[in-house]
C-alpha cells in the first residue's frame, strides 16, 4: 500500500539521536537551540521557540496576546481542530470566514468580518500553500498568528511563512519535517518571543526565578535531534514533494470533473498534501474514488470531512460565531488528498494517476 504520509528518517537522524543518548544529556537544550537557530534562519525572525507540539505553539502564541471573550479571532472553517482549540483555550471568540478558490481563508472577505473587537487573524497555510499575506494590511492592534503547521519552508514572494506576525509550525509525525511531536513559534516581536520562552519553561527566567505563571511546553533534545538532519535537507525534501505534485498535475490535467490544486505564481507551495476536488460534475463521488484507490493499494486522506466547528461538542458554543460558509462546505464534500510525500516514487505516482483515470472513466 502507498501510504498517505511517511517520515523521512535515515542514518543521519539515527546518528544525531545516538549522539544525544550517548551524551546522557537529554534535557540540556543544545539540540533544541540548534533547531531554533535553523527556524530563525529559515524565517528571518529574531525569535524561534521550540515547543512540544504545533497545537502548543498556537495556544502559547494566543495566550501571550492576552485575549478575553469579547475579543474576536478571525480564522478559516476549513482546518484541523487544533486551530479552533487554541482559540477556544485563549478565551477569545472565534469568527469564521469562508475560504477562497484555493481552500484558504478568503482575504477578500476579511473586511466585512472585522469589528472594533477583532484582535487576531489566524490564516492557515493549508496543504503547504501559503495564504497571500503580502497583500494584507493589518490595522494597528491586530496581530497575525500564522498556522504554518503544514507549511515549513513555504513563502510568499521572498518572504517566508512564519515571518508575518507570529508563526506556528508543527513537527508532528506526518508533517514535511518531523520530530514525532513538536512545534516552533517564530516572531520578530520581542515581547512575544520573550514571553513564549518564559511560559514554555514554567515562567522561569533563571533557576527558580519565577517571573510569570508558566507551563511545561518544552521540546526535548531527543526530538530536536530527529528534526535537525531533516531541516538541513529541507529544500531537497520539499523539492521531492514538488516533483511528485508536478507529475500529478501533468497526468491528471485532462480528467473530467476533477479540480486540481493551483500553485499561484507569487507563492512557494511546499505540497504537504496534494489535494484534488472530486466535483459534482465527476461521474463518481469523492468517497467512491477513495474506495477505488484503496482497493488498488493507494491510501488517500480527507482533510477535512466537515467544517471544523460542525460537531456536536461545538454546537451553541458561546465562543463560536459563524454563518453559512458555502465554499468551505463544498471543499469538505469534495477534497481528497493523494500521496505526494518523498517516499512516493515516480512509478507510484503514475500508478495513482492510472487508478484515478480508470475510476473516473469506468
Ligand atoms: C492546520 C494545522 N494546525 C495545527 C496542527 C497541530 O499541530 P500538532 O499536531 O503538532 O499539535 C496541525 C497538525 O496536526 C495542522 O494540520
Amino acid at each position: 500500500v502507498i501510504p498517505i504520509s511517511q517520515p523521512l528518517l535515515g542514518r543521519e537522524v539515527e546518528a544525531e539521536v545516538i549522539e544525544v543518548l550517548r551524551s546522557g544529556q537529554l534535557a540540556q537544550g543544545k539540540k533544541v537551540a540548534e533547531l531554533e537557530q535553523m527556524f530563525k534562519d529559515l524565517t528571518g525572525c529574531r525569535y524561534a521557540v521550540a515547543v512540544s507540539s504545533g497545537t502548543v505553539a498556537l495556544e502559547l502564541a494566543l495566550h501571550i496576546l492576552d485575549l478575553d471573550p469579547r475579543d474576536e479571532v478571525l480564522t478559516t472553517p476549513f482546518t484541523f481542530v487544533a486551530t479552533l482549540n487554541a482559540i477556544l483555550h485563549s478565551g477569545a471568540t472565534a469568527t469564521f470566514v469562508d475560504i477562497d478558490e484555493n481552500g484558504l481563508l478568503d482575504l477578500d472577505l476579511l473586511a466585512e468580518h472585522m469589528t472594533p473587537r477583532t484582535r487576531v487573524i489566524v490564516p492557515v497555510h493549508l496543504y503547504g500553500l501559503p495564504v497571500d499575506l503580502g497583500s494584507v494590511e493589518t490595522p494597528p492592534g491586530i496581530t497575525i498568528v500564522e498556522d504554518a503547521a503544514q507549511a515549513v519552508g513555504a513563502s510568499i514572494g521572498d518572504r517566508p511563512v512564519g515571518s508575518f506576525g507570529v508563526g506556528c509550525f508543527s513537527l508532528y509525525a506526518t508533517k514535511n519535517i518531523t520530530t514525532g511531536e513538536g512545534g516552533v513559534i517564530t516572531t520578530d516581536d520581542e515581547r512575544v518571543g520573550d514571553a513564549a520562552g518564559l511560559v514554555r519553561n514554567q515562567g522561569m527566567k533563571g533557576p527558580y526565578e519565577y517571573v510569570m505563571p508558566g507551563h511545561n511546553y518544552r521540546m526535548t533534545d531527543l526530538q530536536a535531534a530527529v528534526g535537525l538532519p531533516q531541516m538541513r535537507r529541507l529544500v531537497a525534501i520539499n523539492q521531492a514533494r514538488r516533483a511528485n505534485a508536478l507529475r500529478y498535475l501533468d497526468g491528471l490535467s485532462q480528467v473530467g470533473g476533477i479540480a486540481l490544486p493551483i500553485s499561484p505564481e507569487n507563492r512557494t507551495h511546499v505540497w504537504h498534501q496534494f489535494t484534488i476536488r472530486v466535483t459534482d460534475e465527476a461521474p463518481i463521488t469523492r468517497d467512491d474514488l477513495a474506495s477505488r484507490l484503496a482497493a488498488g493499494g493507494v491510501a488517500t486522506g480527507v482533510y477535512y470531512p466537515r467544517l471544523v466547528f460542525d460537531y456536536e461538542c461545538f454546537r451553541d458554543h458561546p465562543q463560536i460565531r459563524s454563518r453559512p460558509l458555502p465554499n468551505a462546505s463544498m471543499w469538505a464534500r469534495q477534497a481528497l488528498s493523494l500521496p505526494v510525500h518523498p517516499g512516493v516514487s515516480p512509478e507510484e505516482v503514475e500508478r495513482v494517476i492510472h487508478l484515478v483515470k480508470e475510476a473516473i472513466d469506468a
